[in-house]
């Protein structure tokens, strides 16, 4: 049985108040944070880059760290940009704790993979909603996480595409271990197919940082992925 997470996509709160909305997920029961990382070439958005992520991980050390009282939290990069090999040793030095690269973005996914797994930090792989999911079956065994797009990836708030959950149910028959996660789109209506198709990394940012209660979306989310 692999494990429950909610992930609160940080696009979604209040930049100029970056610590206090990722301390008020984390209390109100988020697992990760979601970064939503974009250059304006690979997708037609900008967003935040190594300085911004630096300076979050000051405000939200890593789990495990024992030296700190802050709330702490696992973080998860979603690395929307070209070229993502570049990117690598920065984003590592700068406190990611999971690298998630675009396949459509790379020529070698095998040896990004490897690169990621050398600067500490897990691997995943995402596929934009265009992108079959069979192009996934060789790289799995090696992947920490597969990310199933459930928009096109670019900007928070649209609306989930339901005819994505094929994609999800074929990774979870392969790899059952697997975390696969769902990106756009999730909140209490949408979360019953993303659960029943197996996808267990539930990403979620408009329907958490817009909620009038937190931890009853969060509890909500991670309680339909359990069942
Ligand atoms: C889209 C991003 C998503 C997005 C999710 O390109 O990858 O993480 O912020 O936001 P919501 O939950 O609002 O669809
Ligand atoms: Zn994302």
């Amino acid at each position: 049985m692999v494990k429950p997470i909610v992930a609160p996509s940080i696009l979604a709160s209040d930049f100029a108040n970056l610590e206090c909305g990722c301390h008020k997920v984390i209390n109100a029961g988020a697992d990760w944070l979601h970064i939503d990382v974009m250059d304006g070439h690979f997708v037609p958005n900008i967003t935040l880059g190594q300085p911004i992520v630096a300076s979050l991980r000051k405000a939200v050390p890593r789990v495990g760290d024992t030296t700190s009282p802050k709330p702490k939290a696992f973080f998860d990069c979603h690395m929307m940009v070209e070229s993502p090999e570049r990117w690598v040793a920065d984003f590592a030095k700068c406190g990611a704790d999971q690298f998630t690269f675009h396949y459509e973005a790379t020529e070698d996914p095998l040896a990004l993979v490897k690169l990621i797994r050398s600067h500490n930090m897990k691997a995943a792989c995402a596929i934009k909603p265009g992108t079959p999911v069979d192009v996934l079956y060789e790289l799995g065994p090696h992947l920490d996480m597969a990310l199933v797009m459930t928009v096109e990836p670019g900007f928070g708030g649209q609306k989930f595409m339901i005819d994505m959950m094929p994609k999800v149910e074929a990774l979870r028959n392969k790899f059952p271990h697997m975390n696969i996660q769902v990106d756009g789109g999730l909140g209490k209506e949408t979360i019953p197919h993303a659960a029943k198709a197996g996808a267990n990394v539930i990403v979620a940012g408009t329907s958490v940082f817009t909620a009038a209660d937190t931890a009853d979306v969060i509890s909500y989310l991670k309680q339909e992925v359990s069942t």
